[in-house]
């Protein structure tokens, strides 16, 4: 398809966002006695420093070409006040009993928080923190079409052997990770990343080697309402292990670009085996259907006159791969998979 000629024409082919559902799942309340949130209060921006490109982690141009953006992964930026985090903190502690087995990777997850927190939903749907987060990705972004993955939380495990979150991928494009609890409390149980591709990290795994602990990056967050900012499905991150008991809570943001020219990156598989189907088959169709949509009205803006039936026919098709894709996932009878390397330690 012809290239885009101008901003102004770029601007006019970005997908809006997807509005949030305007009725609550079955089963689902708000939690009440919540503070509304308020960005003028419960928020405190500030920049990362630094951040690492993909080409910085060994991308190769090819691969970048298929991202939305060559951004990776940022050092800490401050997302909340102190008024922001207590307010966070208690919500979480509310929802606490709703977490669940996030299987062999995560012991305890809570997800689906939208529905069951207007400060969690309010924070996580700000424009503020879009605006935020597309001037560190260096592209226009909006929370993600899919609100399972929209103030996503993670508890400490129980046992102190085990990874809080093991070495994996996301299992969407772009989020952010926020330190709930107090990071200079903790002991252990740091966020961190590995300087380098997924292919290298497969190999490791399948040479049953430890990951190299002088390209393993542990980011210092200041404090609890930090965040870092990555491209979460290309930068390979876990949770480490706990040295000492801790009530670490973590909370994850994802985003979307509202270009929506490039591949989607979310899988159906992973979620499929952690998420209520109830929402998860819904929101999966909406987010495909959202993105067919984007790329229909840029065919719809772009086809230029031509008697070339082929191009025409590949470009339909190729609006409508992400609903094509839907239906395939939503037919298939299988319970899901999760795909991660594990702890890759000695
Ligand atoms: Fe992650």
């Amino acid at each position: 398809m012809n290239k885009i000629k101008s901003d102004s024409m770029k601007n006019k082919l970005l997908n809006s966002p997807i509005s949030f559902p305007k009725t609550l799942p079955d089963g689902y309340h708000y939690i009440e006695d919540e503070p509304v949130y308020d960005p003028k209060k419960h928020l405190a921006l500030e920049y990362p420093k630094d951040s690492t490109s993909l080409n910085d982690l060994g991308y190769s141009n090819q691969e970048i070409s298929m991202c939305p953006t060559n951004f990776g992964v940022s050092g800490p930026a401050r997302l909340l006040s102190d008024e922001g985090v207590k307010v966070l903190m208690q919500s979480a502690q509310s929802l606490r009993k709703y977490s669940s087995s996030g299987g062999e990777r995560i012991q305890y997850l809570l997800r689906g928080c939208v529905y069951r927190s207007r400060f969690l939903r309010d924070l996580c749907l700000c424009p503020n923190v879009a605006d935020f987060l597309s001037e560190i990705y260096g592209i226009p972004v909006a929370p993600h079409s899919i609100p399972l993955h929209l103030g996503h939380f993670n508890f400490a495990p129980d046992d102190l052997n085990r990874a809080v979150d093991k070495w994996h991928t996301d299992t969407i494009g772009l989020d952010y990770v926020m330190m709930v609890s107090d990071p200079n409390q903790q002991v252990g149980g740091q966020f961190q990343y590995f300087l380098g591709t997924k292919k290298e990290v497969q190999e490791i795994k399948d040479n049953n080697q430890p990951m190299p602990e002088d390209r393993i990056i542990s980011p210092h967050f200041p404090g609890a309402g930090y965040i870092i900012v990555l491209q979460g499905n290309m930068v390979v991150h876990r949770g480490s292990k706990l040295k000492e008991p801790f009530d670490r809570v973590t909370m994850v943001n994802g985003y979307v670009p509202l270009d929506t020219e490039s591949p989607d990156p979310s899988r159906f598989a992973d979620v499929k085996t952690v998420d209520p189907h109830q929402l998860l088959f819904p929101e999966w169709a909406r987010h495909k259907a959202w993105l067919s949509k984007g790329k229909l009205n840029r065919l719809i803006e772009e086809l230029p006159f031509t008697d070339d039936k082929d191009l025409i026919i590949n470009e339909l098709k190729n609006a409508i791969q992400d609903v094509e894709t839907a239906i395939s996932d939503l037919s298939e009878s299988g319970s899901g998979e999760q795909n991660f390397y594990g702890d890759l330690e000695k």
